[in-house]
């Protein structure tokens, strides 16, 4: 068994430390915030992941892994060191901030004393691969002797434990051929089972990660583009989805319109894509990126001017919203299309009554104008209108009844097209989806 370590406890490296733990590597996880190494260490995981908490804390107890803000105790533990840390958007650009990885890389450096491999996963533009690899060669004691390998990560919250053990893919961009066997070692579970490996150059291993990220984003766009020429002419994109998705060059999958995508991953991807691709002089061939993200946000303000329609004026109105967090099975509210119009609405003047089984807390560390309910059926008290934005499996299974007394108004706008059209006619309520005939138009 390998004796590893995970520099950045986010979302990736949380994960993969306790996954790799969870196969009998020992782990020693990293992280400058020395509250989040506390937290870590009796068992608690700051965000919500179905599955990881049990996970950590069986690691801990097998002793398999252990949390630390030293580099000196990292450096000296392993042999193989994964870069897990966050490169979010830039305050400043479009472009990725890849200031946590040059403060790692720079704290590692000179730590590096015995041959060691470096595996980054966390997400970057083309070329920060072979700037870190160059920079170690240069900057540690061990020189030649620190390899590193390119090892992009494809977990989707909600499903990151599942996502780590048995991935799609392993990809491994890399320079020297042994170091091929190191991780096809620590992978073995996987690589044993039917995911294929894919070995590569840095370049291809970098550009993999935002190609995928880029083209999932573009699915979306696409069939959200189709949704407001259904919209028009009374068509039904879901029906549209359907029909396209069996063409197996196509696909169904990540072809459901509605509000949109967000999150931490593709719209800071699809913008940082075409930043590094206009600092290459692409610009033009990578225009289309930048429609993606406009049609992406364009929807928060469809569902906001669809709002204004059903009420005529918003001001003083009350408006029930059903998530906040930017997909089910996370509290992850990074640039959630929920909570963007939420608060679109709030700032035009309507009263917000908003739940989430999970992310409230992080919508309460916001301060915005909206009032977080924890109660599901409280959140209806007095709606002048429903939105429901995030497609949580609670509000599919909502007791009609009982809501319907809580209500002004039986009007829910579905912003994910997921609820049962069947179902909320019956209980008399008018429902409107994006893209899909709903009851408005029948009554
Ligand atoms: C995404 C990728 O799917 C992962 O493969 C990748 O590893 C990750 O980014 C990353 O770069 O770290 P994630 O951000 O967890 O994962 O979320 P997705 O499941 O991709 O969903 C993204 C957004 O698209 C959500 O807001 C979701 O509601 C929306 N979506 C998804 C749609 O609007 N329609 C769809 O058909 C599918």
């Amino acid at each position: 068994m390998a004796r590893i370590s995970v520099i950045g406890t986010g979302y990736l490296g949380v994960t993969h430390a306790a996954c790799m733990a969870s196969l009998g590597h020992d782990v020693v996880a990293l992280d400058v915030d020395e509250a989040k190494v506390t937290s870590l260490a009796a068992g608690k995981v700051p965000f919500h992941e179905p599955g990881l908490p049990e996970l950590l804390q069986e690691s801990l107890a097998s002793g398999k892994i252990n949390f630390t803000t030293s580099w000196v105790d990292l450096a000296a533990h392993a042999d193989v060191h994964f870069l897990c840390v966050g490169t979010p958007q830039s305050p400043e650009s479009p472009a990725a901030d890849l200031s946590q990885i040059q403060s790692a890389i720079r704290s590692l450096a000179p730590l590096l004393t015995k041959p060691c491999l470096i595996v980054g996963k966390s997400t970057v533009p083309v070329g920060t691969a072979q700037w870190i690899s160059d920079y170690l060669v240069a900057n540690s004691p061990a020189g030649n002797d620190v390899h590193l390998v390119w090892n992009p990560e494809f977990l989707r919250e909600g499903f990151a434990v599942q996502d780590t053990l048995h991935p799609d893919r392993i990809v491994l961009g890399i320079k020297n051929e042994t170091d091929v066997a190191v991780l096809t070692d620590i992978y073995a579970t996987a690589l044993s089972g039917d995911t294929p490996l894919v070995v590569t150059d840095y370049a291809t291993a970098e550009l993999v990660k935002v190609a995928a990220n880029a083209f999932l984003a573009t699915k979306i766009s696409f069939i959200n583009a189709f949704a407001y020429l259904a919209d028009e002419v009374g068509a039904d994109v879901g029906t549209l989805a359907d029909a396209i998705g069996h063409d197996t060059r196509i696909g169904r999958r990540f072809l459901n319109a509605g509000i949109g995508f967000g999150g931490g991953c593709l719209p800071k991807d699809i913008r940082a894509l075409r930043a590094r691709a206009t600092e290459l002089g692409l610009s033009e061939h990578f225009e289309f990126l930048k429609n993606v993200d406009e049609v992406n946000k364009s929807r928060r303000d469809y569902v906001f001017a669809l709002a204004i329609r059903n009420l005529g004026s918003i001001t003083g109105k009350t408006i029930a919203i059903l998530g906040a967090a930017f997909k089910p099975d996370s509290d992850d509210i990074r640039d959630s299309p929920a909570l963007d119009i939420a608060l679109l609405l709030a700032k035009g003047g309507a009263n917000v009554r908003l739940h989430d089984p999970v992310a409230l807390p992080q919508v309460r560390g916001r301060n915005l104008p909206i009032l977080a309910v924890e109660n599901v059926e409280e959140v209806f008290d007095g709606a002048d209108l429903v939105l429901h934005l995030t497609e949580w499996k609670l509000y599919r299974e909502l007791d009609l009844q009982s809501i319907s007394e809580r209500v002004a108004n039986k009007v829910i706008i579905d912003g994910r097209n997921c609820l049962d059209l069947a179902l909320w006619s019956s209980a008399g309520w008018q429902v409107t989806y994006l893209g899909k005939p709903g009851s408005q138009s029948a009554l």
